[in-house]
């Protein structure tokens, strides 16, 4: 299956922080057989992994503020060269700018590709915050768990991220209200988009994206084939 092929879903998923970009996107993948590519759990990588890159990246990402775009547009373009990428994909967290969006439709004519999908995913202020403090995440599986609404089992080891402290969840919240609402009428203006109710059990929230991106698309779960999906740099949150 070719990057041209119209069986192949490209997708953006969009949503303020800790609306259920990460939680939907994993489960989509799997449903799909495409990998979800996440640019905060990229740069996280990076972090942990003491690149200059996540040097850089981990005092913006912990003062709620947004990388350069250069930066995450550099990382975006070598991930989705990588092979499983061909098959389509679904991003979470990119692009968060106009010039990312932009660069993203380039990147992509460059490769005879454009996208087929964007899902606004919309959630309460309140529940976002609720949402973002109780998450925490499994290093070892990058499962993403809520000690309210979907608890982690005794087994998981648990990190909580540094920038989901109440007073950067209200920092990244106004980030994303400044930078990244402007990408609604970006996808609207492309007939791209279709915006979700994020209030609901996960499950619920699923069924609205896959109606959605069905309507967008024309392509429904069972008609793809599931394949492995890569993990790097992919799953967690
Ligand atoms: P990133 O990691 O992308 O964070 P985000 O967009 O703020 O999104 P989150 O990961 O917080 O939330 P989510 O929507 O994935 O929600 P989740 O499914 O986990 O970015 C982090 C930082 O990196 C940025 O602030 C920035 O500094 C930098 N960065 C990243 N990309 C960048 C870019 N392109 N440009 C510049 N900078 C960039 O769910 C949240 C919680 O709710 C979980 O506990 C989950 O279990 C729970 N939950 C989910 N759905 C439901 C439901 N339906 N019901 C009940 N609970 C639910």
């Amino acid at each position: 299956m070719s990057l041209q092929s119209p069986t192949v879903i490209r997708l953006v998923l969009l949503g303020a922080p800790a609306s259920g970009k990460g939680t939907q996107g994993q489960t989509l993948s799997t449903a799909y057989g495409i990998p979800k590519i996440s640019t905060g759990d990229m740069l996280r990588a990076a972090r942990d992994a003491g690149t200059e890159l996540g040097k850089l990246a981990d005092g913006i990402m912990s003062a709620g503020q947004l990388v350069p775009d250069d930066l995450v547009i550099r990382l975006v373009d070598v991930r989705l060269s990588e092979p499983d990428a061909q098959r389509g994909f679904i991003l979470d967290g990119f692009p968060r700018t106009v010039p990312q969006a932009e660069a993203l439709d380039r990147l992509l004519l460059t490769r005879g590709a454009s996208l087929n999908a964007a899902i606004d995913i919309r959630t309460p202020r309140e529940l976002l915050i609720e949402r973002a403090t109780l998450r925490r995440t499994d290093v070892r599986t990058g499962q993403i768990y809520h000690l309210k609404y979907n608890p982690p089992p005794a087994s998981a080891e648990l990190v909580h991220r540094d920038d989901d402290r109440e007073e950067t969840v209200l920092k990244r919240l106004d980030a994303y209200d400044t930078m990244t609402a402007a990408l609604v009428p970006y996808y609207e203006g492309r007939n791209l988009l279709r915006h979700v109710d994020g209030v609901g059990s996960p499950s619920e929230v699923g069924q609205r994206i896959r109606r959605a991106l069905e309507e967008l698309t024309g392509i429904s779960a069972a008609q793809t084939v599931p394949a492995s999906v890569s993990r790097g740099g992919a799953n967690g949150s």
